[in-house]
């Protein structure tokens, strides 16, 4: 390239600012980006010392001169800084002067190109704003312990919440292994380091256990280890999020204890109503109906009145055994076990609605037959219901539907009434309370589901196979 056309090239660039001093540092050439860039036409600037572009704190430094002297001992010298345009404003540069000898080795000026970089600078010091922020919100974070190990494992850095779950301060565990957080036994097994294994082979690690603290005490951890690589996809070491759920974890076997307390009395009622029933139906009935027959006979072979007495006095104990066979089906519905469930839930609506003046309406979609357990929990749960239709719905119809869904049985009883207050009842009402307990501790649920004006929807779901879902960590 000739030496014009090169001196054209130069000229217009215009994202690099390019000119010549000479060995005083007076501008000997300009170009377009350094015009667009510092703002000074050629014709004002060549001549004058480079010195213009420093602020004055710079130049009172001798940091022009001395930049000068560092290109010409080590032939080129590069810098970042401010630098200040014509009209009074700075800009953020950066600088490379090159020191220019001719042939016979003697110092000719120096070539200085500028460029622009403010709004790279700009976007640097946001990446680290917002890296320092989100540094110190990591610190402060009291609900999460995270914090980084090395490769090796030895805890690299610490927040607040780490030191509040595990007892430790930033300078007591800075250094030290992860493996003090982990049970005598976890380490014996090797457990922290295969932890570190598995975090390397799948990016990233969960577990839950048994952790302990600075003192010695033990908290069911949910930890999260995740490895990190650096730009050049070398691990760099491990993040480490670690949650203290020992309140959870307590909660939850209080729930589980307590679901599995209403299973058994909800259990032992039934035991006991039928063993209730079977006295009523073996001892108390057979002997009425006994005494029944005594009487007929007995009115047979007397002359009236008596016989017309005696014949109303059968007639109070076939009474008194329709009431007991009432009872004793309520106490344990005999469909239930001669017919399934669906039979004895279409039995026991026909009769109630049948009394309430209902119109109503049973549907079976069952696939699968449930359990005698599920089967009496289902039954028990449309006795309540559909009873609470009659005191409280004022409903012209209630349907019950009964479907096979996930495994498990759904059951809805709809009616077309007032709908509830909403769920929360209040003192002295326990139906649904116990509506609610029985699915649960079934292991299934219970929803009630109310328009005011057009009627409540009471849908619950329990699985075919309590046992399954016995399945407790
Ligand atoms: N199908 C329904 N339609 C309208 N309101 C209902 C219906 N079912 C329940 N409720 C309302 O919800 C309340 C709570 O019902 P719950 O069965 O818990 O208590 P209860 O029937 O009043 O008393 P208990 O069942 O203990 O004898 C009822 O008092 C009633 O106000
Ligand atoms: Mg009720």
């Amino acid at each position: 390239m000739d030496d014009d056309r090169f001196r054209l090239l130069v000229q217009g660039v215009l994202d690099y600012g390019i000119l010549m001093l000479d060995t005083g540092g007076r501008i000997s050439t300009w170009n377009a980006g350094a015009e667009r860039i510092k703002g000074y036409a050629a014709e004002e600037i060549i001549g004058r010392h480079f010195s213009v572009f420093y602020p004055a704190e710079d130049v009172a430094a001798g940091k022009p001169a001395r930049e000068l002297e560092v290109a010409v001992e080590q032939g080129r010298l590069e810098d970042e800084g401010w630098r200040v345009r014509k009209d009074g404003t700075r800009f953020w540069a950066n600088v490379v002067i090159t020191a220019l000898y001719d042939e016979q080795g003697r110092l000719h000026g120096f070539g200085k190109v500028t460029r622009d970089v403010t709004e790279r600078r700009t976007a640097e010091l946001a990446l680290r704003e917002s890296e320092e922020r989100f540094r110190l919100l990591v610190q402060s974070v009291q609900d999460y312990g995270i914090f980084m190990l090395d490769t090796g494992g030895h805890i690299s850095s610490w927040n607040a919440g780490a030191e509040r779950i595990k007892g430790y301060t930033a300078d007591e565990i800075i250094g030290r292994h992860f493996s003090v957080f982990y049970p005598a036994e976890d380490v014996a097994a090797g457990k922290p380091a295969w932890e570190l294994e598995v975090a390397v082979a799948d990016g990233r690690l969960e577990d839950e256990g048994w952790r302990v603290r600075k003192d010695g005490t033990r908290f069911w951890a949910n930890v999260v280890i995740t490895a990190l690589y650096d730009e050049q996809g070398r691990l760099h070491g491990f993040g480490k999020v670690t949650r203290d759920m020992t309140e959870r974890r307590n909660a939850e076997q209080a729930l589980r204890e307590r679901r599995r307390l209403v299973g058994h009395l909800v259990e032992a009622q039934e035991v006991e109503r039928r063993r209730i029933a079977w006295d009523v139906h073996d001892e108390s009935i057979q002997s009425m109906v006994a005494v029944g027959m005594r009487l007929q006979l007995l009115a047979s072979r007397l002359p009236e009145p008596h016989a017309s007495a005696v014949s109303g006095l059968d007639e109070s104990v076939a009474a008194a055994i329709a009431r007991l066979r009432g009872l004793v089906s309520r106490l344990r519905p005999p469909e239930l076990d001669r017919h399934g469930l669906v039979e004895a839930i279409t039995a026991y609506t026909d009769d109630v609605a049948g009394r309430w003046g209902l119109a109503h309406e049973v549907r079976d979609e069952l696939t699968a037959e449930p359990s005698p357990e599920a089967a009496i929990t289902v039954y028990r749960i449309c006795q309540e219901a559909l009873s609470n239709v009659h005191k409280h719905a004022r409903a012209t119809r209630v349907a019950v539907t009964l479907s096979t869904v996930d495994n498990g049985i759904l059951v809805r009883i709809t009616d077309d009434g007032v709908g509830t207050a909403g769920e929360d009842a209040g003192a002295g009402h326990f139906g649904l309370v116990e509506m609610h307990e029985r699915a649960e501790a079934a292991h299934g649920w219970l929803s009630v589901d109310s328009t005011p004006g057009e009627g409540t929807v009471v849908e619950f779901w329990l699985p075919l196979l309590p046992d399954a879902t016995e399945l407790e960590p």
